[in-house]
């Protein structure tokens, strides 16, 4: 593991003048250093990645009690991490934007500069007009580097799922915080549909650290299409393939991976198939630390009765460690995941 901490003194300048400097000063500061070494300590060993609710920091988000988090990707670069969830700060930050602006809720009807469109009316207007202005002409193609269908332009894929695409993000922090998700990790989804979830990971991993098999040619069209290049993560360069049998040969023979999910996908597919997937995944998940975290339901498990889907599992050196429930940050809705590990190497 690569992650570095150094000291953040806000508003500290350094001067040239002489300082006279008495004994009990001398003393204080003597006594004030080891508590912070103390203190750095401490917080490296409890590896203190995730984000207390109870902090009151108002520093950078990088930033915990005073101290610069850092990762080092697999070029040696110093990068600062990114938070892996929204804390209770966070929340009282922005309930503070909305008072202090007066915000309340209204209907979204034609207004002042405000001429509110369905999906289906924006497809419609961008097909017609293409927008107020546009370039017309024989060249006026080559002025776009990456053409994107108007469908994925009006984002109907983000209404595949029959719930709000912001849960995404939710499931991002669950599993996330579950794993102790650091930049340098290694993720596989199972699934990935149009990156609902998956973006959340891109961002936050290392170029290249990002796994995905997905069957379906219009989500990836989504994928490659629209929401990589919109979200400026062309550059992480993520690893999707397209397939549907269970086949993880290109993602290489070397990689061990310290998260596999499939978030609402186990469900969708025959159980067959999905022993078929845990079979050839268990050796390519670490052992002990690595998880397994599926959504939903296991009845590929269950269905097999409880003591043959134990015996199952345990024959390809996987076990089922719990079930949990997380919440949403902005809808009332939880979802059930269950958890495997690999117990042995
Ligand atoms: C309900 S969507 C969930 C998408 C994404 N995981 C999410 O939470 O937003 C189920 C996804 O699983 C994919 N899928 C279903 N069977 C699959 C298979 N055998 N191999 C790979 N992907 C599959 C579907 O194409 C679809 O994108």
């Amino acid at each position: 593991m690569a992650l570095l901490f150094s000291h953040y003194s806000p508003g500290t300048t350094s001067s040239n003048k002489g300082i006279v400097v008495t004994l009990p000063a001398l003393a204080l500061s003597a006594l004030l250093g080891t508590a912070l070494l103390f203190f750095l300590f401490f917080t490296i060993s409890s590896n203190s990645y995730s984000y207390s609710y109870s902090s009151s920091c108002s520093c950078p988000s990088s930033i915990q009690n005073g101290v610069v988090v850092y990762s080092e990707d697999d070029n040696g670069n110093r990068n600062t991490v990114t938070p892996l969830r929204t804390t209770r700060d966070d929340v009282d930050w922005v309930k503070r934007q909305i008072h202090e602006n007066g915000l309340h809720m209204h209907d979204n009807v034609l207004r002042k500069g405000i001429n509110p469109r369905t999906r289906a009316q924006q497809l419609d207007d961008f097909r017609q007009y293409k927008g107020i202005s546009h370039y017309e002409g024989a060249d006026s193609n080559n002025r776009t580097a990456l053409p994107c269908p108007g469908e994925l332009l009006v984002e109907e894929h983000h209404s595949n799922y029959g719930e709000p695409w912001a849960g995404g993000r939710d499931v991002f922090e669950f599993l996330a915080q579950s794993v102790k998700l650091r930049p340098e990790s290694r993720v596989l989804e199972i699934g990935c549909g149009t990156l609902r979830v998956g973006l959340h990971f891109i961002r936050y991993l290392n170029p290249a650290h990002y796994h995905c098999l997905e069957r379906d040619e219009l989500s990836l069209m989504a994928v490659f299409r629209y929401e990589l290049p919109s979200q400026g993560l062309l550059y992480k360069k993520p690893l999707i393939v397209k397939g549907d049998d269970m086949d993880f040969n290109k993602f290489g023979s070397e990689v061990t991976y310290d998260l596999i999910y499939a978030s609402a996908v186990f469900l969708h597919i025959p159980d067959k198939l999905v022993w078929v997937g845990l079979e050839r995944l268990a050796s390519r998940l670490k052992p002990y630390d690595g998880r397994i975290f599926v959504s939903h339901n296991i009845k590929f498990c269950s269905r097999l009765g409880g003591v043959e889907c134990s015996k199952r599992l345990m024959s390809l050196g996987l076990e089922y460690i719990g079930t949990h429930t997380h919440d949403s940050l902005l809808f009332n809705h939880y979802e059930l995941w269950f958890e495997f590990r690999r117990f042995k190497a």
